[in-house]
């Protein structure tokens, strides 16, 4: 007897732990860097502790500490206010470099407030951020107060995020995350509508945030979210608010086994929606759209999250479901998806590539084939965007950004030899596209490209190779091949070329500065008579740069480029 409720009082104080466990922390980031740059405290926002900055700096390199702070209160009080009080000033290339104990995918938020401190102006800043494989945000200036949320799969065992301030200007930022998302929130595959089919390979790409909507509900902030995600209310994007309405029974969602979960949304986001506003006719035939802002040239994962919290009976409510023109859910019966069940969350995965357009639109609207009055129904919706075959997930900006004013004449001289190799890898693809746009057969370009980056590095002799460190060469090459993806939008923008093409110079000269013998004349004497070589292989490049036609480079002028080349080589 005794025993029995010995145990039992085991039992109940372990379920408690357990309970507690559960609903206070709900998912346990196995990695989970929360910093408040700037602050000289910690700063505690609901029961998240961001750390001050001198807790984080064992994990920066930065030229010069500069940290500012604003007492001005001109702050939108919102649960992230306390954060944009204070600010570290990033004067040159500076990079935070995490150990990462548990790979896999993990979110990257950046908190931007552009105040004014004594005599610097946050506001005029421009900088870019990257990691060690994608351009997150690049020639980036925030004119107001900006959360930037990006969800990287990090493989390796460390995360390193570099700040590169553009041309003559400085980089700065007021919080950061880097906090670790469970491995099952994004999956491998979606379907694809354009062209439709399957989409593969979600798991390896970096995704950037571009709206994430609870319809039909309020704002839940990140301290009612078990993954910190802000969802913002639909009012805002809706084109005709007048014929939307909306519904609340937070009660009744359920989450199915096997299905979503409170960290795919949380019930104040599936309990909610948006809804046509019919009230009971018949003949209500009209769409619901929301419109959002994208880049063109890019893919977005579009997530729509879906609970019939309307209905009373299973298959009363079919209605369709657009993205932009494409009639991604036609006749889609919710509870035939969840086996009957009603009110059960669920949530569907679509990704669209966006050509030539600033606008995605989302609508739906009845279907003709109806059990009950002309309906429709959304409850919440992420758009993601994907990053280009470059890696990159900025499509503005300028290829002058990032260039590293170098002045020592050594460096110059052997950048010069390596800028003369991409200019050949460059003329290569540039050659390639024009002809293939002729020709229009693509036998040999699988051939042709590698023979072409064979060529630019034997034009060298043996020691030109030695010199040219193997992850420089490797981007060259990486560079040049997904410039010949078969798709126009799987090829990079010229701006994104440029890009890498001179991080790999980065790579190229970091490993110049740092090893002096390397750096020495004798070396320089050996490499002059490549560089002479070379120069002619330069203005071949520009030939063909003027003769071919760029509409399937867009982004930049190729004289620019040409012009950038020509400066990085400090001549
Ligand atoms: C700040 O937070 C860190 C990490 O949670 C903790 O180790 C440290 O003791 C805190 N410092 C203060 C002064 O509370
Ligand atoms: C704000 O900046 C001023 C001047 O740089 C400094 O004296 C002060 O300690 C800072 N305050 C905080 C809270 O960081
Ligand atoms: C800071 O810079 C912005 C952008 O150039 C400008 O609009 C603002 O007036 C400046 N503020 C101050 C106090 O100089
Ligand atoms: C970069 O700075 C140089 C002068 O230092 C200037 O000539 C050039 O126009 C600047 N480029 C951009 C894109 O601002
Ligand atoms: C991250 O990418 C690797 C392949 O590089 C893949 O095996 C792994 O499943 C991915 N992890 C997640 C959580 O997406
Ligand atoms: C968010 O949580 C706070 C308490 O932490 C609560 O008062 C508020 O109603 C919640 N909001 C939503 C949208 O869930
Ligand atoms: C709803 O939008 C789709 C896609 O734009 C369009 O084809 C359809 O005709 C619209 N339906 C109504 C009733 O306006
Ligand atoms: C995203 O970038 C990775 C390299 O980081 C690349 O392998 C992948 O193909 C890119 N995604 C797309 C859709 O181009």
């Amino acid at each position: 007897m005794m025993m029995g409720y010995g145990r039992f009082r085991l039992y109940i104080w372990i379920s408690s732990i357990m309970y507690l466990a559960y609903f206070s922390c709900g998912f346990d980031p196995g990695d989970n860097y929360l910093i408040d740059c700037g602050s000289p405290t910690n700063t505690t926002v609901s029961n998240r502790v961001f750390v001050a900055d001198n807790l984080a700096s064992k994990f920066l390199s930065t030229p010069e500490n500069v940290l500012v702070n604003t007492s001005a209160n001109s702050i939108t009080s919102s649960v992230d206010s306390p954060f944009y009080k204070t600010a570290r000033v990033f004067a040159g290339t500076s990079r935070y470099t995490f150990p990462i104990s548990q790979s896999g995918r993990h979110w990257i938020r950046f908190y931007f407030f552009p105040f004014v401190s004594g005599n610097r102006n946050l506001s005029l800043a421009s900088f870019s951020v990257s990691t060690q494989n994608n351009v997150l945000l690049r020639d980036f200036s925030p004119n107001s107060v900006t959360v930037r949320e990006f969800s990287v799969n990090v493989t390796s065992d460390t995360l390193v995020i570099t700040f590169t301030p553009s041309n003559n200007s400085f980089a700065y930022l007021n919080a950061l995350e880097v906090v670790s998302v469970p491995d099952s929130l994004i999956t491998d595959d979606a379907t694809s509508i354009n062209p439709s089919g399957k989409f593969q390979g979600l798991l390896t790409q970096a995704l950037e945030t571009v709206a994430r909507v609870n319809m039909g509900g309020p704002i839940v902030s990140f301290d009612n979210d078990t993954l910190g995600r802000t969802w913002v209310p639909d009012q805002s994007f809706l084109g005709q608010p007048n014929l939307a309405k909306s519904i609340s029974k937070i009660g009744s969602v359920k989450y199915p086994k096997g299905g979503a979960t409170p960290d795919t949304a949380p019930p104040t986001v599936y309990g909610t929606l948006t809804k046509m506003a019919s009230e009971d006719d018949p003949n209500s035939n009209f769409n619901v759209t929301w419109d959002f802002n994208v880049d063109q040239g890019f893919r977005y994962l579009l997530r729509f999250h879906f609970c019939d919290i309307v209905s009373t009976s299973a298959s009363q409510l079919y209605f369709n479901v657009y993205i932009d023109s494409w009639n991604v859910l036609p006749d889609f019966d919710l509870t035939s998806k969840n086996f009957g069940n009603l009110a059960s969350a669920c949530y569907m995965d679509f990704v669209t590539v966006i050509k030539d357009s600033s606008k995605m639109s989302v609508s739906i609207g009845p279907s003709s084939i109806n059990n009950n009055y002309p309906d429709a129904i959304l409850n919440g919706l992420e758009i993601m965007k994907i990053n280009n075959s470059m890696g990159s997930l900025s499509g503005v900006g300028s290829v002058a950004s990032s260039s590293t004013g170098h002045s020592k004449k050594n460096v110059g001289v052997i950048v010069g030899v390596s800028i003369g190799v991409l200019v050949v890898v460059i003329a290569g693809i540039i050659c390639f596209l024009h002809r293939r746009r002729k020709v229009k057969s693509h036998g040999n370009s699988k051939i042709w490209v590698p023979l072409s980056i064979n060529g630019s590095h034997t034009m060298g002799n043996p020691v030109l190779v030695g010199k040219i460190r193997p992850d420089s060469l490797r981007k060259f090459a990486e560079t040049a091949e997904k410039c010949l993806a078969d798709f126009g939008v799987d090829r990079p923008p010229m701006g994104d070329v440029l890009w890498n093409l001179e991080y790999a110079l980065q790579l190229q000269e970091a490993v110049l500065l740092n090893d002096p013998e390397e750096n020495s004349t004798n070396v320089i004497g050996e490499l002059s008579p490549q560089v002479n070589d070379i120069s002619n292989v330069e203005t071949t490049a520009l030939a063909q740069f003027e003769t071919s036609s760029v509409d399937d480079l867009s982004g930049v002028s190729m004289s620019r480029v040409f012009s950038q080349l020509v400066k990085s080589e400090g001549r």
